[in-house]
């Protein structure tokens, strides 16, 4: 079972920013390291995801896109809102929902985030669902457990993201058991902090990561992904 590694840019970025990093990420041929392992996956801000398709298909480059958000709606009169509906065409294959950036600065509810996941799931986009150990109860309210399990649950605590501060590995094996055992979780992703030297740790007891910080300049991404390929092939 390969390991996901999930870069979310959330609003970093330029047009010719998102241009230079994938026509530098090295193509499967160019890659002397391979990284079959790995389901990596792509989060760009949503004008960028056109072009990011354009140059992974281009250069044939091992590389899944999500988007960081989608509409709770279908097509119609929706101004400014980004349905699953005109995403057809683009190879969506996942969308990050709940993030707690959303929750917070834009007061999406546990309900709105539901709406979002079950949206999702109808046009075969599979959800990451972002959820914090205080809130489980709260943020999985409106969700069937049956729903839950066809979810990527990223189990992120606010504290650390973006403070440098990650969870102890160790935690997580509890909390993905109370998840297995409460909400029926298959898969649990763990985000906050994650960086190349601490990647293996996680993905030793997780099924993958979701990064911010590391996934934006190349070269630090590139190194989280040897590092965690590698410390998969050791295991
Ligand atoms: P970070 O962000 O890797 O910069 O801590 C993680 C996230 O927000 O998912």
């Amino acid at each position: 079972m390969k390991k996901y590694v999930i870069a979310n840019w959330k609003s970093n970025k330029t047009f010719s920013e998102v241009a230079y990093w994938l026509n530098n990420f090295p193509s499967n041929e160019e890659n002397r390291r391979p990284l079959d392992s790995l389901e990596i996956i792509l989060a760009p801000p949503y004008p960028f995801l056109s072009l990011a398709k354009e140059i992974i298909d281009k250069r044939h480059l091992p590389i899944k896109l999500a988007v960081q958000d989608l509409s709770p709606f279908g097509s119609g009169s929706y101004t400014g809102e980004v349905a699953a509906f005109n995403l057809q065409d683009l190879n969506i294959e996942y969308a990050i929902l709940g993030h707690s950036e959303r929750r917070r600065f834009l007061a999406e509810t546990s309900q709105l985030v539901a709406d979002k996941v079950n949206e999702a799931l109808n046009w075969k986009i599979k959800p990451i669902l972002c959820l914090d150990k205080a809130y489980f109860v709260e943020q999985a309210r409106f969700l069937k457990n049956e729903v839950l399990a066809q979810c990527l649950l990223a189990y992120e605590p606010v504290a650390s993201i973006g403070s440098g501060q990650a969870e102890e590995a160790g935690n997580l094996l509890a909390i993905r058991k109370e998840l297995q055992v409460n909400y029926n979780s298959k898969t649990l992703i763990y985000g906050g902090s994650v960086n190349a030297d601490n990647v293996v740790s996680f993905l030793k007891v997780c099924d993958g990561v979701l990064l911010g910080g590391t996934s934006l300049d190349l070269a630090d991404f590139l190194d989280l992904l040897f590092a965690a390929s590698q410390g998969l092939l050791v295991d």
